[in-house]
């Protein structure tokens, strides 16, 4: 399948989410391994958006997320649940916006030139299955409309695949 997709970056951001839902149809493709549509939904907002430092997924494993796909610098490898603003995400299964990660105590700083994030939770059915990270290397750059369209599409990914074979892409 082609997979190249062109961006308007001149687009509002609410339309270029729009265009992601789009081109995430596409991608998703239930014969690609787990991994490689993870790692592509990364890139697709890596690539959307010049504000975001940092895209990936952190899954739920033994209580623990563990790094998964991303785009960017590299990243700890584990978050306690509770701890830093994934682990508060994922201990909550709330969607969690930073203007600031200075003022949140104990963000956890795996880029130091990190100044805001958005960190959504992948949740089906009540169900943890980990979190989406995104950090910017400006301040406030993450707001409801981030929020209401970065939940939509991880909704929309955790429909579109067998989420219970996200463990076996953590051995
Ligand atoms: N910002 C996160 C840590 C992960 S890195 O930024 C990739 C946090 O405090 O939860």
């Amino acid at each position: 399948m082609n997979k190249q997709f062109v961006l308007n970056k001149q687009l509002k951001e609410e339309e270029i989410y729009k265009t992601i839902i789009t081109q995430l149809e596409n991608l998703i493709n239930n014969n690609d391994a787990l991994i490689s549509t993870f790692s592509n939904f990364t890139a697709i907002l890596k690539n959307a958006f010049d504000k975001i430092s940092w895209v990936g997924f952190y899954f739920l494993k033994d209580n623990k997320l563990v790094l998964g796909p991303f785009q960017g610098k590299i990243a700890c490898t584990e978050i306690e649940l509770g701890k830093g603003v994934c682990g508060s995400s994922a201990l909550k299964k709330e969607t969690i916006i930073v203007e600031d990660v200075n003022k949140f105590p104990g963000h956890i700083a795996c880029d130091g030139n990190s100044k805001s994030e958005i960190v959504i939770p992948l949740v089906k059915e009540n169900k943890l299955y980990g979190v989406l990270d995104l950090d910017s290397y400006q301040y406030s750059a993450f707001n409801d409309v981030d929020k209401k369209n970065l939940e939509a599409l991880c909704n929309f990914l955790l429909n579109k695949i067998n989420v219970d074979n996200i463990n076996k892409i953590l051995a």
